[in-house]
């Protein structure tokens, strides 16, 4: 079979398979587990959404659709951004993918290709360096400091990193799996960065209301002009328990238009008609259901710190925003061990630190984003094991 591999692309055979799954293959099946593995949470989508879906689909929208996204939908997103951000938007700068893993795909491919480097500070989320490699791209990770005050950013190893092939920084606030969120003035000194070297920032904002002081987390939007080099890349999946649906978006500099729709034409030809109804109920009608869950989130995250730190034994940076408490056991080396004994003994899923690149050995990521009383049963089980 060795033929069969040999004539791929290496990029395409070299690329690993994620590290999340590892331990989730292990104890998938598991009785009882309280999964806190993925970055999802338990509800399904609200009826408000999945009926505006249905009812597109009875009303035959099923036909090839408009590449960038539907006018009213890029409409809503426009609105939607002008609500959360205070700043008028145009639809011109909105494209609808299928999925923020897409939109992630569809950026790299419009900056970087073979023998280019991003940087990407991490840990971070796997599928963002794995994309990059795919591509032919090189991810070069600036690894950031933990401290139990927080995670910290070096502006400094981030400058330092930048080399004449360098095409982009993908910048991930707040970030998955640390909850690391960047202020204002630390944006704007990665904007100026970004300026000074004619580089591109991907800013993946998918968690950018997923904050638990405030609305919203600092975004590019709140300092960058309309023209300059992001592209932002963002998700239904989260806010409005749409992981399985598979859409997200783009929002970029008009002026880049034809270039994004072709990409989109080229790949999945775009996402249907009537799923795109659905979205727009999400973002007309989404706020009320957003709100609870960020709430139940809010309340699930210290649930799971106070259980966590009454076993003496564990480190973390209380995280700012996102979905994920980030955290590591004393003397325990060797994460997916213990998250293969917290499945046996706790019964509670967990994902490994080391899927999450440099910087990630030794932690395990739970996701908070569940029913409260779940997550205070596996924070009493997971806090009873590690004790
Ligand atoms: C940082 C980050 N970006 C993008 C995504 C993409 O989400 P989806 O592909 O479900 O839209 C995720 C999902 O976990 C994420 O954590």
């Amino acid at each position: 079979m060795d033929h069969l591999l040999k004539s791929l692309r290496p990029e395409a055979v070299e690329s690993p398979e994620s590290g999340i799954v590892a331990v989730f293959n292990y104890g998938r099946d598991r009785e009882g587990l309280i999964p806190l593995w993925t970055g999802e949470g338990d509800l399904p989508t609200p009826a408000f959404i999945h009926k505006a879906a249905t009812e597109g689909l009875e009303a035959g929208d099923t036909f090839y659709t408009w590449q960038r996204g539907v006018p009213k939908l890029r409409q809503a997103l426009a609105d939607y951004h002008e609500r959360v951000y205070g700043k008028a938007m145009t639809s011109e700068r909105f494209f609808i993918t299928g999925s923020g893993m897409q939109a992630i795909q569809l950026a790299i491919q419009a900056i970087a290709g073979a023998g280019d480097e991003v940087i990407v500070p991490t840990p971070v989320w796997p599928n963002i360096t794995s994309a990059l490699g795919i591509m032919g791209a090189k991810p070069v990770a600036a690894e950031m400091d933990f401290s139990e005050n927080g995670w910290s950013l070096d502006l400094q190893k981030l400058a330092s990193s930048i080399t004449g092939k360098t095409k982009a920084l993908f910048i991930n606030s707040p970030g998955n799996p640390t909850g690391w969120m960047a202020d204002l003035d630390q944006l704007r000194e990665i904007l100026d960065l970004a300026r000074k070297h004619g580089l591109w920032i991907i800013a993946d904002e998918v968690y950018g209301r997923y904050v638990y002081n405030g609305d919203r987390a600092p975004s590019f939007y709140d300092i960058a002009e309309e023209d300059d080099r992001i592209l932002y890349v963002n998700t239904f999946s989260k806010n409005w328990a749409m992981t399985g649906w598979r859409m997200g978006w783009i929002s970029a500099p008009p002026e880049l238009g034809q270039i994004i729709e072709n990409l989109i034409q080229y790949s999945t030809s775009g996402v249907a008609g009537f799923m795109q109804r659905g979205a727009t109920a999400a973002l007309e009608q989404g706020e009320s259901f957003f709100l609870e869950e960020r709430e139940k989130a809010r309340q699930s995250r210290d649930i799971l710190m106070e259980a966590l730190r009454s076993t003496g034994k564990v480190r973390f940076a209380v995280p700012q925003g996102a979905l994920y408490l980030f955290f590591s056991v004393e003397g325990e080396k060797d994460a997916v061990k213990l998250a293969k004994r917290l499945v046996d003994e706790a019964n509670v899923g967990l994902a490994p630190g080391e899927a999450f690149g440099l910087g990630g050995d030794g932690y395990l990521r739970a996701c908070f984003l569940r029913d409260i009383e779940q997550v205070k049963t596996a924070a009493a089980r997971m806090a009873e094991c590690i004790r």
